[in-house]
Order: structure tokens, then C-alpha cells, then sequence
């Protein structure tokens, strides 16, 4: 970690924002920080003002560490905040979705359009018996219907599962045992550079073991798309087709009455075990989270065309393509497919065709674009981007100064904002109308918000790098692990003994003379390989599932477009032997288990991995070997020649 701090500290640009852009920015008046760090149950209160309550809440926050409960007592429907409420005004004939699908098809839906199929949808789910509290997987593409369903699930008071459309049937599978779904939403297919994903077959395949799951909707993505290209079969009685279901639908749909702490949506996440955690997020606090930092990161206006680009399968697709600013009454852009299909300026096309104002998209994009050349989006007039954003992983100071420059035409302020699955919404970032910004620092915490970094005995640091620490309640936050809330105290509440109340992310990041902090990346076995959580362990454990492999260690290594890549290290069984064809196998097993994006870039054979004399696996080594630096420590080791004998087969298999 200390090379990164170095290199960071060279880092002193500043950029203000600009003079008109500060004029009309809602909030524009620094005093808002303090304003909330004085009394943050009054913010939080008067953010919670800006919702429609079914009835009001009495108490902002019960904080019993490490359990929250926030707005107690008060009860509302998240899907009456995002559309009942905009149909009632002039919003309502304003465009709430616009979709574009991979192979160019178009679809708009306003206000009333999202509000009438979405009620539609709630009724369609209790006809199959759904009720409140039951949950229901979603395993689409990225087409309105994923929106649609999540809303319906809000709308009857069902907690949705999405569970993204690049996951495997044995992730999904897992996925919809955990917490024993009772409905799966999925599609003939979906589009990604010009192929169909064969969602429903992906599912048949899951369902073979998925007793808990009673009806399967299946959405026609596209007349185009053929049985036996996509799926096998609809099977009668568990299977039924989206259109025709909502064809007869009534379009009122009872919004049911949800407590505050009711759970609106679970969705996994991968930790340092070999098994994903079911995140639990519940409706008031997650829905104030979302709509606030909607509305205050990205300086949401009426007539703004605010593109998130991230798959409602993770949880920024959740907070900023669907509830933040459906919540705020904006116009949000869908793309279902690859950046690079047909051609490499497919995002700068859309952002010229709909008149996008807000782009939201995530380093590892940054970073292909940038590979590919200022030439693709010079082609297209991108005058009308007025705010740009970052998520997901951290963004090096050089990747973001050409977003500026060649995106934003050093006109745009930029939002490197850093959150998590956990947090819910965004917790580090500028407010793009107050906060001078840097490139590379996801600077300060938002107002309400309240971070720290910490060594491991719970010291504080002023000016310098360790662990990051989330030292106040805030109402986003995930309220357990689903099924397993031992699990969920431990990884986040137990780092600092005798300090229940601080909150672990799992991240480690400096903090410079100004105050602002800079993201370094997981401190735990967790990697990010372009912007996506992957648990080493995950990989590890689909790779020992092989004949071949008795043992497994992966780690990841520095890539230039991705952030990080996978490293794996294995030993084989007896009676098997190392050759191209059988490398090449692990990596399509592990696809095939976990999903492409798990897929390790290397794998390396070897007669022995290096471990410490109590047998636990030296990982720091392995990642020096892997990224090609010198051998730390080695002098733990039982037997100091493993590594010795690792690195030079790793650095010929490279050659
Ligand atoms: O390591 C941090 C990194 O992504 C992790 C959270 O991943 P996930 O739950 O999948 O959510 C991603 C989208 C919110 C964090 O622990 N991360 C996220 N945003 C940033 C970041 N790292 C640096 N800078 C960011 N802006």
C-alpha cells in the first residue's frame, strides 16, 4: 500500500467548480457539512421530509450498535414514492425510462406508462401467490422489465433478489436457495456484442434444484429470439410468458403498507468465504439514502437525462438506474449491451441521441475507452453532458483527467463516488457544486456522513493510509446478512475491539493535509476486477470442485484496464499432468461455475504452494510473484524454496 500513497501524493491538482455551474448547483452553500455533523438526525430528518409517508415516523434513528433502525414506526411503499406521486403532477407524461436495446430497438416509457405496468406487474405477482415478505428472483437483462419487476416486487411488499444476468446457473442457483425464493423473473435471452444470452436456459438449469421456487416468469426479450437458440422449452404450469400474464392484469395494484424496517431487497455480494452474503436492505432508510445522494451528487434538475450505465444486477444498477432517481421524477437512459457494439463510440452515440446531461460509469470503462482513442467520442456532439460520474473501483489520476478532458471538455465537474454494496448509496464524494475536486480522491465524506482511518488497534491516523472506518449510523446501511446476522457483526462491526459501533468496509485509503480521501482498494481476500466483487475464495473453491486440482490459491494482480485480474496458483492431483488444454479448462470451469467474469487470466502449475509452517498459504508472495516484484519476507516459510522455484516458472509461462 505504501507505493500507492507515494504515487498519490504527487496528485495536487485542484479543479473548483466552475462559477455557473456552482450558481444553480443544489446545494451550492459549504455550510451544509456542518449543518449535519452538528446534528445529523435533523438532516436525515429533513431528507426524510422530502418522501411521501404513509404514516409519519416517530423516532429518526434506534441505534443499538452494531443494529440500526431508522424513521421508527413510520410507514410508506417505495414505488408510490417513485411514480404515484410524479403521475399526480405535470411528471406525468415525462419520460421515466428510455431504453435502447443492443441491437437498436427503442423504448420510452413516461411516468404513467412505468406507473401502469408496474402496478400491472404487483397484481400479476399476487396472482401467482406472491405476499408481502416472500421473495422473488429477478435473473434479466438489462430491458425496462428488470425495473419494472423490482417495483412490483416493492409495490406488493416482496423482496426482490436480482441476481445479474452474467452469473452462472449454479451462482444463480445458490443465490435463489439462500433465501428460498419463491418466484425467479427471467428472459429468453438478452443481447452482449451481438450474441444472445440464454438466460432461460441458464435457468432451467438452475431450477433443476431450486425446490423453493413455484412460478417462472419468462420475458420475450425479442420476437427475434428462437427456442432452441435461447431456451428449451416453457414448462406448463411453472412457466409463463411475461405478456401474456400483465395482458390481463388490472392496472390498480393496492400499494402495500410497509413498516420503515420492512426488507425492500436483498441482494449477494462476495466476502472472504466461499459463500456470496445476501446484503439486507430495508425500505425508508435505503429509499432516503437513494433519493438524498440522487439528488445532491449528481445535482438532479427537472429536464436532466441522467445515464447510469451499471447492470441492475449490481447495486449501483439498484440505486442510481432505478430507485434514486426514479424517486426524484428524472429521466433515466437503459442500455441493454457492450460499449463496443457495433462500434467503439456506442456509448457516445446514445449520450448524443437522448441529450444525456449526467453520465455515471465506472473506471475499467474509462480506462477502454481511453485505449481505444479520443477519436470515437470526438465523432459525436457531447455539448449537453453537464456532470460526470465514477463508481466502482479506484480511478487513477490519468483515467480520470481524459474523462474530464475528452467526455466532459474540461467544462463538466466530475463525482468519483466511493460506496458499497453494504452502504447502500454513496457515503465519499464531492458535492459537484462546493467541493474543489482532484483527480483521483473520492475527497470528503457527503453531509450525514461521518469517516475515519484507523490502524488495526483503533488509533487514529490524521495525514496518511490505513483502514477506513464508517463511524456514524447512516440510513442506508445494510441491517444484516440475510439468514446469518453472527456473520453480519463480524465483518463489519468486530475489527476495533470494545468499538461496536464502527463500521469496517473492508477498504484501506489515505488521507492528505486537505482532509480528502483517497480510495486505495480491499484490504481483505476480496478482488475488483472491473468494478465487480469477486471473492478469492469463490474461485478457489470452484477451482478444487475440478478432478485435477487438489489445491488452489488465487490472488489478484495489477491490469491496466481492469484494475485488477486473477492469479491463480494450483497444484494437481495425482495422475494428472499440466498442459495448455487443461489451463484452459480451469478458466472455462470456473467461468462455467461462478460466471465469465470470474474466469482467472493466468493459472499457474506447481508441485507445492508456499505456506508458513502452520500451513496457512502466503499470499502476499504469491502476489509478488504474480505482479513480477521482488520477493518479500520469505524467512516464514517451511520450505523457502517453493517460492523460489514458483516465481521462475511463472516469469518462463509468462515469456
Ligand atoms: O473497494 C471499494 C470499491 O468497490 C467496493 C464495493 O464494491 P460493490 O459492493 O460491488 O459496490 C460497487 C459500487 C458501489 C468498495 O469496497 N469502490 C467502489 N467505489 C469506489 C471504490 N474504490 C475506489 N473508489 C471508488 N469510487
Amino acid at each position: 500500500m505504501s507505493s500507492d500513497i507515494e504515487a498519490l501524493l504527487q496528485e495536487h491538482r485542484k479543479f473548483e467548480p466552475p462559477e455557473a455551474f456552482r450558481a444553480a448547483a443544489q446545494p451550492n452553500d459549504p455550510g451544509i457539512y456542518e449543518r449535519a455533523a452538528a446534528d445529523p438526525e435533523a438532516y436525515w430528518a429533513e431528507q426524510a421530509a422530502k418522501l411521501e409517508w404513509m404514516t409519519p415516523y416517530e423516532r429518526v434513528l434506534d441505534w443499538k450498535p452494531p443494529h440500526a433502525q431508522w424513521f421508527v414506526g413510520g410507514k410508506l411503499n417505495v414505488s408510490v414514492n417513485c411514480l404515484d406521486r410524479h403521475i399526480r403532477t405535470a411528471r406525468r407524461n415525462k419520460a421515466a425510462l428510455v431504453f435502447e436495446g443492443e441491437p437498436g430497438d427503442k423504448r420510452t416509457l413516461t411516468y404513467w406508462d412505468l406507473y401502469v405496468a408496474v402496478n400491472q406487474f404487483g397484481n400479476v405477482l399476487r396472482s401467482l401467490g406472491v405476499k408481502k415478505g416472500d421473495r422473488v428472483a429477478i435473473y434479466l437483462p438489462m430491458i425496462p422489465e428488470a425495473v419494472i419487476a423490482m417495483l412490483g416486487c416493492a409495490r406488493i411488499g416482496a423482496i426482490h433478489s436480482v441476481v445479474f444476468g452474467g452469473f452462472s446457473p449454479e451462482s444463480l442457483r445458490d443465490r435463489i436457495n439462500d433465501s428460498q425464493c419463491k418466484v425467479l423473473i427471467t428472459s429468453d435471452g438478452g443481447y452482449r456484442r451481438g450474441q444472445v444470452v440464454p438466460l432461460k436456459r441458464n435457468a432451467d438449469k438452475a431450477l433443476e434444484e431450486t425446490p423453493s421456487i413455484e412460478h417462472v416468469v419468462v420475458v420475450q426479450r425479442r420476437p427475434g429470439i428462437t427456442s432452441g437458440e435461447a431456451f428449451d422449452e416453457i414448462k406448463e404450469g411453472r412457466d409463463h410468458w411475461w405478456h401474456r400474464l400483465m395482458r390481463h392484469a388490472p392496472i390498480w395494484c393496492e400499494p402495500e403498507t410497509m413498516d420503515a424496517e420492512d426488507i425492500l431487497f436483498v441482494l449477494y455480494t462476495s466476502g472472504t468465504t466461499g459463500k456470496p452474503k445476501g446484503i439486507v436492505h430495508t425500505t425508508a432508510g435505503y429509499l432516503v439514502g437513494a433519493e438524498t445522494s440522487s439528488r445532491i451528487v449528481f445535482d438532479l434538475k427537472e429536464d436532466d437525462v441522467f445515464w447510469c450505465t451499471a447492470d441492475v444486477g449490481w447495486v449501483t444498477g439498484h440505486t442510481y438506474l432505478a430507485y434514486g432517481p426514479l424517486a426524484n421524477g428524472a429521466t433515466c437512459v437503459m442500455y441493454e449491451g457492450a460499449p463496443d457494439w457495433p462500434e467503439k463510440d456506442r456509448f457516445w452515440e446514445i449520450c448524443e441521441k437522448y441529450g444525456v446531461t449526467i453520465l455515471y460509469t465506472a473506471p475499467t470503462a474509462i480506462r477502454a475507452f481511453m485505449k481505444w482513442g479520443a477519436h470515437w467520442p470526438a465523432k459525436h456532439d457531447l455539448s449537453r453532458l453537464r456532470l460526470l460520474g465514477s463508481v466502482g473501483e479506484p480511478i487513477n489520476p490519468e483515467a480520470w483527467m481524459w474523462y474530464r478532458e475528452h467526455i466532459g471538455h474540461n467544462r463538466c465537474p466530475i463525482v468519483d463516488t466511493w460506496w458499497q454494496t453494504e452502504t447502500g448509496s454513496i457515503v465519499i464524494s464531492p458535492l459537484p457544486g462546493i467541493t474543489a475536486t482532484t483527480p483521483g480522491s473520492a475527497t470528503t465524506p457527503l453531509p450525514g456522513y461521518s469517516a475515519s482511518l484507523l490502524h488495526a488497534d483503533g488509533t487514529e491516523i490524521g495525514v496518511g493510509g490505513g483502514l477506513l472506518a464508517l463511524t456514524r449510523p447512516w440510513p442506508s446501511m445494510l441491517r444484516t446478512i440475510w439468514g446469518d446476522d453472527e456473520r453480519y457483526v463480524q465483518t463489519y462491526f468486530a475489527k476495533w475491539k470494545d468499538r461496536p459501533d464502527l463500521y469496517f468496509p473492508g477498504d484501506g485509503a489515505k488521507r492528505d493535509e486537505d482532509g480528502y480521501f483517497w480510495i486505495l482498494g480491499r484490504v481483505d481476500d476480496v478482488l475488483n476486477v472491473a468494478g465487480h466483487r469477486i471473492g478469492t475464495m469463490e474461485v478457489e473453491s470452484a477451482l478444487v470442485e475440478h478432478p485435477a486440482v487438489a489445491e488452489a490459491a488465487v490472488v489478484g494482480k495489477a491490469h491496466d484496464l481492469k484494475g485488477q485480474a486473477i492469479a491463480a496458483f494450483v497444484t494437481l492431483r495425482e495422475g494428472f499432468k499440466y498442459d495448455i488444454s487443461l489451463r484452459d479448462e480451469l478458466r472455462q470451469f470456473v467461468g462455467d461455475k461462478i460466471g465469465a467474469i470470474a474466469r482467472p487470466d493466468d493459472i499457474l502449475f506447481s508441485a507445492d504452494l508456499p505456506k508458513t509452517r502452520s500451513g496457512k498459504i502466503m499470499r502476499r508472495l504469491l502476489r509478488d510473484i504474480a505482479e513480477g516484484r521482488a520477493l518479500g519476507d520469505t524467512t516464514t516459510l517451511a520450505d523457502p524454496n517453493v517460492v523460489n522455484s514458483l516465481k521462475e516458472m511463472y516469469e518462463s509461462q509468462e515469456s
